[in-house]
C-alpha cells in the first residue's frame, strides 16, 4: 500500500476494500491518532475504544453516524459544547434516532424499545427465523448455486425485522421490494452523506408504521402493532405516534445492512475452508463460538463516532472538546494487545466473546442477541439442507488468488456479493 501517513479513511477505494494494514499503522502511531484530513481522533485500540463507548458524560453520541459529515454545525467555544450540541440537537444526521441520542432522551426512547423485546417476542421470532430460513433456501435450492447476499442474506434479515415488528403478512413482500435496494450508509461512492430527496426508504417506513400504529390506536387490537401503540413511557405518558414509530422503523435500518454482512462473512469462511464445513457439522455447538469469531474478524459495523462534549485525556491524548472520534471497532477486534494473532480466524479463541462488534456502554447493539440467532440458524440450516459449501471460481477466482469486493463505504465492512456452489445435502 502506498503512502499509509497520507491517507484519507473517508474516501480512499483501496482503504474501503481493506481497511486492516491502514488500521494497524494508526495503531502503531498510537491506539488514539488525530488523522489529518479532518482532525478526527482514530481509536483503534480495544481498551481506548472501549472507555469511550463507556463515558457518555465527556462523550455525546449526537454524531454517531456522520461523524466528521456533515461538519458541526456551530464553531466549539470553551472546555464544554454541552449547551452547543443541545441547541443544535435537530442539525446532527438522524437526531430522531436512539443511536445519536444522549441521556435523559435516549433512556426514554431506549425503554420504548425495550418493552418491544422481550423474551417472549424474541422467542417467537427466533420461530419464524426456522421456517424463513427454510423457504428462503427453497427458492435456489434447486440450482446448486447462489449469490448469497440478494438471494438469502438481505431478505432473510429484512423479514426477520417485519416479523419481529408485526407487520401484516399480506405486507411483507412490499418490505421485501422496497428495503432490497437499500443504499449503503456511509458511501464512498457519490454524495456521502446525504439521501437523494424521495429515495431514503426510512421515510416510506416512517409513513406505513405511522399508519399502522394510529391504526390499533383508533381500533385497538391485541396483535404485536397492538402492542406497540399502547406502550406507554415508564412515568405513564403516551408518546406520540412518531415517537412510537421511530423506534420500530430504526431496526430496518441498524439491522438490515449489518445482519447481512455478518451472515456473508461467516458463509464466506464457511466456503473457503471447507474442514469448518466437517467440524461444525460434528459438533453443532460450535457454531455459537463461529459467529463470536466472525463477528471479531469481520466486525460488520467499522466504525461508530462520539463528539468530545467537555475536554478531556483519552489514551494520555489531549481531546479537545468539540473533536469527532471514531471509534475503529474492527481494528479493537484486532488490537494484538487483547486478541492474540489477530488477524487469523480461530474457532478455539477463548476471549471471542470479548470482542466489541455491538459496541459497548447505555447504546450497545439492541439487536445483538437477534443478530446472533440469526447467524446459527443459517448455519444450523445451511448445514442441515446442503453439502459441499464451496466459493464460486468463476466469481471470485481459484482458491490461491480469489478475488472479493466490499461495499465501497467507511462506515460498513461487508462483502457486495458472495457466490457458492453446493450439493443438496
Ligand atoms: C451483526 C449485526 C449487528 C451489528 C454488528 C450491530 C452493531 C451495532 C453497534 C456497534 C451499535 C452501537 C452504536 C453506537 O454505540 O453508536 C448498534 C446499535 C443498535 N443496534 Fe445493532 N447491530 C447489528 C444488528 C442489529 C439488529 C438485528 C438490530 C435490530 C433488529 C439492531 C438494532 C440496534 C439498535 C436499535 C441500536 C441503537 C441502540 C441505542 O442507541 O441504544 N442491530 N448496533
Amino acid at each position: 500500500m502506498a503512502d499509509l501517513a497520507s491517507v484519507d479513511y473517508f474516501s480512499d477505494p483501496a482503504i474501503a476494500q481493506d481497511p486492516y494494514e491502514y488500521l494497524d499503522y494508526l495503531r502503531s502511531r498510537n491506539p488514539v491518532f488525530r488523522e489529518p484530513h479532518y482532525g478526527v481522533v482514530a481509536v483503534t485500540g480495544y481498551r481506548e475504544a472501549i472507555e469511550v463507548f463507556r463515558n457518555q458524560e465527556d462523550f455525546s453520541a449526537a454524531v454517531s453516524i456522520g461523524g466528521p459529515f456533515p461538519p458541526l454545525p456551530f464553531e466549539p467555544e470553551g472546555d464544554d459544547i454541552g449547551d452547543q450540541i443541545e441547541a443544535h440537537r435537530q442539525q446532527f444526521r438522524i437526531s430522531e434516532h436512539m443511536v445519536t441520542m444522549d441521556p435523559p432522551h435516549h433512556t426514554r426512547t431506549r425503554g420504548l424499545l425495550n418493552r418491544l423485546l422481550t423474551p417472549k417476542r424474541l422467542k417467537e421470532n427466533e420461530e419464524f427465523m426456522w421456517d424463513q430460513a427454510d423457504r428462503q433456501l427453497d427458492e435456489f435450492l434447486d440450482t446448486g448455486c447462489c449469490e448469497f447476499l440478494s438471494e438469502y442474506a438481505k431478505p432473510f434479515a429484512t423479514l426477520v425485522i417485519a416479523d419481529l415488528l408485526g407487520v401484516p403478512d399480506g405486507d411483507r413482500d412490499e418490505f421485501r421490494a422496497r428495503l432490497a435496494g437499500q443504499t449503503t450508509p456511509g458511501s464512498i461512492e457519490g454524495t456521502m452523506y446525504q439521501d437523494a430527496p424521495g429515495t431514503n426508504p426510512l421515510e416510506w417506513l416512517d409513513d406505513t408504521f405511522g399508519g399502522y400504529i394510529a391504526d390499533r390506536r383508533a381500533n385497538p387490537r391485541n396483535d404485536i402493532l397492538g402492542v406497540l401503540a399502547s406502550t406507554m413511557y415508564p412515568d405513564g405518558s403516551e408518546p406520540s405516534v412518531i415517537e412510537v414509530v421511530r423506534p420500530a422503523t430504526f431496526l430496518f435500518a441498524a439491522g438490515q445492512e449489518t445482519v447481512t454482512k455478518l451472515l456473508s462473512a461467516a458463509v464466506q469462511v464457511l466456503a473457503d475452508k471447507p474442514e469448518y464445513q466437517r467440524i461444525l457439522r460434528a459438533d453443532r455447538g460450535l457454531i455459537t463460538p463461529f459467529i463470536e469469531e466472525s463477528l471479531r474478524f469481520e466486525s460488520p459495523t467499522k466504525v461508530d463516532f462520539r463528539l468530545a462534549r467537555k475536554r478531556t485525556t483519552l489514551g494520555g491524548v489531549d481531546i479537545p472538546a468539540g473533536t469527532v472520534v471514531m471509534l475503529c471497532i474492527n481494528a479493537a477486534n484486532r488490537d494484538p494487545r487483547k486478541f492474540d494473532d489477530p488477524d487469523r480466524f480461530r474457532l478455539d479463541r477463548r476471549n471471542a466473546r470479548e470482542h466489541i462488534a455491538f459496541g459497548r456502554g447505555i447504546h450497545t447493539c439492541a439487536g445483538a442477541p437477534l443478530a446472533r440467532v440469526e447467524g446459527q440458524v443459517t448455519l444450523n440450516r445451511l448445514l442441515d439442507r446442503v453439502t459441499d459449501i464451496a466459493i464460486d471460481e468463476a466469481a471470485h477466482g481459484p482458491a490461491d488468488d480469489r478475488t472479493y469486493h466490499y461495499e465501497p463505504t467507511f462506515l460498513l465492512r461487508g462483502l457486495r456479493e458472495l457466490n457458492i456452489t453446493f450439493a443438496s445435502a
